[in-house]
Order: C-alpha cells, then sequence, then structure tokens
C-alpha cells in the first residue's frame, strides 16, 4: 500500500476498506491532528512516520483487530482508559450501569440513613418523596415497566465529611492487589467534625476498572473496591487508576472470594454473558478479547447466577445489586434476582430501548 502525503489521501485510502468512523480516530491519533483539521485542511501534509503508522493501522484494522487494541485506548464516562487484549473494551452500553450507581450514591449513603447526632433511626424507607428507584430512573433516562417506585433515604452530611470518613480505605483481604489512587492524601476532618460513613461500592470483574474508576473519581466520598479474577486485568485496572488518580482498592480472585466476611452498600458488575455457543463470539471485535470476560456456560448465566445467590451475604440490609446483561436476560435475571429474595427488581432500558441492566436490593 503506498503511503498518503496528506491528510485527504489518507481518508481517500481508507474508504471502503474500514469504516469511515474507524479511519478518522486512526489518523487523528497518527497525525496528532483534531477532527476538524482532518476535515477543514484535507490537503494538509502528512509526515512519512505519521504516514506509515496510519498505513499499518489501516491494514491491520482491515484484519478486524479493534480500533481500541491498536490504539490501545478507550474512552468511557468521559475518561480514556488503557486498554490491552488481557481485558474487554469498555462499551458504551456499559455507561448505563455507571448512571445507574450514581443516581443511587448521589452525595448520600446507598442504602441507610447516615445519622447524624439526634436523628432518628430509621429501619424502612419513608413511604413519600423522591424515591432511589425514582432517581435511578432519572440518571439513566429510562421509562421502563419493571421500574418501581421507592422512597428516598434520609439526606446525608456535608460532603467534607463523607471525604474525611473514608480518608483511609479498608485493608485488602485475600490477594490483594495494592490499593492505588489519593487515599493518604484526603482531607482531614477538623477537631470535633463528625465523621459520616462512606458509601462502600463494589465492582465484580473490574476489567480495565471502567466501571470501579468512573464512580470512584464522580463519587469521591465513597469507598470502591474492585475485583477480578485475572491478574493481567488488574495490573491495567491499577494503572488506569493511577494515571486518573481514582482511589479503588483492587483485589484478585473470583467474584466474593477476596471480599470474604466484607458487605457493601452497592454491588455492581458487568459479568461475561455470552452463551458458549453464540455465533456472536466470531463475529467483530469480541474475536480479539479474552473469552474469561466474556464467556459463561451454555446460557450465558453461569456467572449471573453465582453472583445474584451469593450477594445477599455481601449486602447490607437494604443495599442494592446492579448487572449487566444480554439483550435477551432481562427476564431471566429478574426471576434469579427475585428467587435469591431481592425486592423491588427491575431492569433498566439502554440508549436503544433495549433492557440492559437489572437489578434489586436486598430487604430491610
Ligand atoms: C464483561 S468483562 C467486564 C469488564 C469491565 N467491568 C467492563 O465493564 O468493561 C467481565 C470481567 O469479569 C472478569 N471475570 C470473569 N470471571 C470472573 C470471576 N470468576 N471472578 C472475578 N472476575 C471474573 C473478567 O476477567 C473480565 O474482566
Amino acid at each position: 500500500m503506498s503511503l498518503p502525503a496528506t491528510l485527504g489521501e489518507a481518508l481517500q485510502l481508507a474508504r471502503g476498506r474500514i469504516e469511515s468512523v474507524d479511519a478518522k480516530l486512526l489518523l487523528r491519533e497518527a497525525s496528532g491532528c483534531s477532527a476538524a483539521t482532518l476535515i477543514g485542511f484535507p490537503e494538509r501534509a502528512l509526515d512519512v512516520v505519521a504516514a506509515q503508522r496510519f498505513v499499518d493501522w489501516l491494514e491491520r484494522r482491515e484484519q478486524g483487530e479493534p480500533v481500541a487494541h491498536l490504539l490501545g485506548q478507550r474512552e468511557f464516562f468521559g475518561r480514556m482508559f488503557r486498554v490491552t487484549a488481557d481485558t474487554l473494551i469498555p462499551r458504551p452500553d456499559t455507561e448505563l450501569l455507571v448512571e445507574l450507581v450514581l443516581g443511587l450514591v448521589a452525595l448520600e449513603p446507598l442504602s441507610r440513613p447516615c445519622f447524624t447526632a439526634g436523628e432518628a433511626t430509621r429501619s424502612s424507607p419513608p413511604s413519600s418523596g423522591e424515591g432511589l428507584g425514582e432517581r435511578v430512573q432519572q440518571a439513566a433516562g429510562a421509562n421502563d415497566q419493571h421500574v418501581s417506585r421507592v422512597a428516598v433515604p434520609s439526606s446525608l452530611g456535608a460532603e467534607r465529611g463523607f471525604r474525611a470518613a473514608c480518608r483511609t480505605l479498608a485493608e485488602p483481604v485475600g490477594n490483594a492487589v495494592p490499593a492505588v489512587g489519593r487515599g493518604a492524601g484526603w482531607p482531614e476532618a477538623g477537631r470535633g467534625e463528625r465523621e459520616a460513613p462512606a458509601p462502600t461500592i463494589l465492582d465484580l470483574g473490574t476489567g480495565t476498572g471502567a466501571i470501579a474508576i468512573s464512580i470512584a473519581l464522580e463519587r469521591p466520598h465513597a469507598k470502591v473496591t474492585a475485583v477480578d479474577a485475572s491478574v493481567a486485568a488488574l495490573a491495567v485496572a491499577q494503572d488506569n487508576a493511577q494515571k486518573l488518580d481514582a482511589p479503588v482498592r483492587f483485589l484478585h480472585g473470583s467474584w466474593f472470594a477476596p471480599v470474604a466476611g466484607e458487605r457493601f452498600e452497592l454491588i455492581v458488575s458487568n459479568p461475561p454473558y455470552i452463551a458458549a455457543n453464540d455465533e456472536h463470539l466470531a463475529q467483530g471485535d469480541v474475536r480479539f478479547e479474552p473469552l474469561s470476560a466474556l464467556v459463561a456456560g451454555t446460557d450465558g448465566l453461569d456467572d449471573i447466577r453465582d453472583i445474584i445467590a451469593a450477594a445477599p451475604a455481601h449486602l447490607v440490609s437494604g443495599g442494592w445489586l446492579l448487572l449487566e446483561h444480554g439483550y435477551d436476560q432481562a427476564a431471566a435475571v429478574r426471576a434469579l434476582l427475585a428467587t435469591s429474595g431481592f425486592v423491588e427488581v427491575q431492569s433498566w432500558k439502554d440508549l436503544a430501548g433495549i433492557e440492559r441492566a437489572s437489578g434489586g436490593r436486598v430487604a430491610y
């Protein structure tokens, strides 16, 4: 393939070979030019090194290699995450899970009121007011028949109190990967200042860390733990957390094994959920992703079944479990949640109107 001399020639070379959106992404990265320059100045010269890099990427993309692997990164929730062949490439669909979590966490604890001196203890949700379910629904922009309306816990103390409360993360257990981020540098509570409890969140199967890191950065008062069975994926996640300055505790092991004896206010997971014989495994980007991040038994539900069965023992009273799943698995996941005793079981739709996340909370 001959080397293109200008931006315009490069895009012309890619036409018909790879998708235009991919060609522009690769050319921007190879040339260092902005999207506007690619369109507005097609006559701009391309030096030989940039042209060679672009042609190499073009040929590899033509063979099917994911753009995220060629560039070594993928944007998720407005931030760049390093991606390798050991990790799932974060998908825009999964941003729904993050939105749901942010809708629940806000600046309040998740499942129980934060008690200030003199406040009454509440053992069940109030009967009126903006509900957690409503806030989740709003956050996700969802309008779903399965979304139940539940009441909101009392509001909480100041952000400063939360940040102070989680200035040190719990000691890792199991095969701990050292915590990263700015934990040690968080603000101290002032003399006599009451420390409010920090929301505790667990991300199971963290991959690049996209979910855990996004939550930790959007809700800096939360204590976020992330687990993965892949040492290689965890190393990438740790690297991402370090670069993005996200305080996340990373643990290695299978699902709940590294957090034995611990309970959380919210558990979130995008586990493997593709059936072993699914024809999509032989198509597109997934051919280049680890099977251990994709496949979960003959019906794709093996990991979801395991997580739902074990989750109640790791949730505080009223705590939430939120799961991403396949486009046709919502009803099955809701049934599994109900069978395991979850209440307020519901599903949420993605931007395409497909139920792609389901969840529920353990009863008070
Ligand atoms: C579908 S990927 C999700 C990655 C990331 N959370 C995301 O949304 O981009 C599933 C992840 O679960 C991990 N995983 C698979 N089996 C596991 C197990 N038994 N325990 C913990 N993690 C597991 C995989 O290594 C992979 O990183």
